[in-house]
């Protein structure tokens, strides 16, 4: 018997009860290894003292101050801290507490930019389909999971959206990857040209998609098209790296190795890496100046926005990241966990693609691995793998609808940025076995 509301309702849950580096142990003593993060959220493990330490020396001087009577040294240093971290031109940072209320700021940001400027017309966002940008009713309109929205579609804008850069799905037979990357990316500027330019605010893409198709990266060239794009019609480009940014592929930002700078940036998950509830939207000193020196403030603002405990355990992540070098470990072990996946599954009948970058990949299943057939989707065989890899004491984020949000189905994974050389071997041994169970049952 419970009270809470819980996300499952139907599935009995084991009681989480101590978290330490890559492994999280429940109520009857079970230990797990964490190898998503939950949704790829806690990047430096569980139980660092550093960031509990933190957390209690800004607890004893305060713990909360609302943002429009003051600041915090705890935001400003945690702010100074990711303008450095980014050889971007990202100057400012806005702290809000979720992934998905830095997408409804981002894109109001967005929109305030263009008032500034005089252009009020410009009120579409165009998003990609196959993407997850958060589930309140702002962040659902311009996502494209489609099974996340449809219960709510009367409440939804109806954004435009274009296909992603999904090689795997969406290429043609013999399409070169810069053929395709070129005619992804021209997709933007023939919806750009059909709403009329001067109707659009901005892009919004994740740069590496995660949830809704699993570890999607774009072909090499594809970000660069959208930012000239972008660019030749006045439209802002936002990325969205809730679960691919603050280090998960390997640089803190994953636009870094698309050799592009976006005009607005989310961060989420491995920036509070599940310590407490903490986004930021960065942006460029353009944007900032633009409202700024316009009507002089960002219309927005929340009343937990840059809670002083939230960023003081956020600077404490970000700084055990960079103590530790451990985007160095996400290199390293990100380029092993690639190899022991491809030998694993390389050959899988049931494993169609292995994709992704540093401590962020997947699998993609298959009913048929020659003609890329998906599992039918009542099948539920990534549900199926997450509940074999639980009962083998792994944790895998399982993810349905890959393909069109109803067909496809794949796992994600998103170790520790620390994870060492054995626990990588161990969680593809025990995904293995996971994956055989869930096809033979
Ligand atoms: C890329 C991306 N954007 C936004 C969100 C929404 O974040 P939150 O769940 O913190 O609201 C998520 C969450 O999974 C995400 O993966």
């Amino acid at each position: 018997m419970t009270h809470v509301f819980h996300r499952s309702p139907k599935s009995v849950l084991p009681v989480a009860v101590q978290g330490s580096g890559a492994y999280v142990t429940d109520d009857s003593g079970k230990r797990y290894i964490d190898a998503c993060g939950g949704a790829a959220v806690s990047c430096i493990g569980h139980g660092d003292m550093r960031v509990q330490e933190a957390i209690q020396r800004q607890m004893a001087e305060i713990s909360y101050a609302h943002t429009s009577f003051f600041t915090s040294h705890a935001a400003e240093a945690l702010a100074d801290h990711l303008c450095d971290a980014t050889p971007l031109p990202l100057d400012k940072v806005y702290f809000v507490g979720s992934g998905s209320e830095a997408i409804e700021a981002a894109i109001k940001m967005a929109r305030q930019y263009h008032l500034e400027r005089g252009e009020p017309s410009r009120k579409l966002v165009i998003s990609r389909h196959q993407s997850y940008h958060g589930n309140t009713l702002g962040a659902l309109s311009v996502g494209g999971n489609p099974p996340r929205r449809k219960p709510y579609g009367p409440f939804l804008l109806d954004e435009p959206k274009i296909e992603p850069c999904f090689a795997y799905r969406y290429a043609r037979d013999g399409e070169s990857a810069e053929d395709y990357a070129l005619r992804a990316a021209n997709l933007l500027e023939e919806k750009v040209l059909e709403l009329g330019p001067q109707n659009v605010v901005a892009f919004l893409a994740e740069t590496v998609v995660g949830a809704t198709a699993g570890a999607v990266t774009a072909e090499a060239g594809y970000f660069r098209r959208i930012r000239e794009i972008c660019d030749r019609y006045g439209i802002l480009l936002i990325l969205d790296e809730v679960m691919c940014g603050a280090g998960r592929t390997g640089s803190f930002l994953a636009c870094e190795q698309e050799g592009v700078a976006p005009d607005i940036l989310t961060l989420a998950k491995g920036l509070g890496g599940g310590y407490q509830p903490i986004a930021a939207v960065m942006c460029t000193d353009n944007v900032y100046r633009t409202i700024v020196e316009g009507s002089g403030s960002f219309v927005h603002g929340h009343t937990y926005s840059a809670h002083p405990l939230a960023c003081a355990a956020a600077l404490a992540v970000q700084q055990v990241i960079r103590d530790d070098d451990l985007l160095a470990n996400v290199v390293a072990r990100g380029a092993q966990l690639r190899d022991r996946l491809e030998a694993r599954f390389g050959n899988h009948p049931h494993v169609g693609d292995v994709r992704g970058r540093g401590l962020l990949q997947a699998i993609e299943l298959v009913e048929h691995r020659d003609d890329k057939t998906p599992f039918a989707s009542q099948r539920r065989i990534g549900a199926q793998i997450k509940r074999e890899a639980m009962t083998l004491g792994l944790m895998v984020y399982p993810g349905a609808g890959t393909i069109d949000g109803v067909s496809g189905d794949h796992v994600l994974l998103a170790p520790p940025y620390g994870v060492d050389s054995e626990t990588v071997d161990l969680i593809v041994e025990r995904l293995g076995y996971a994956v055989d169970a869930a096809v033979a049952g």
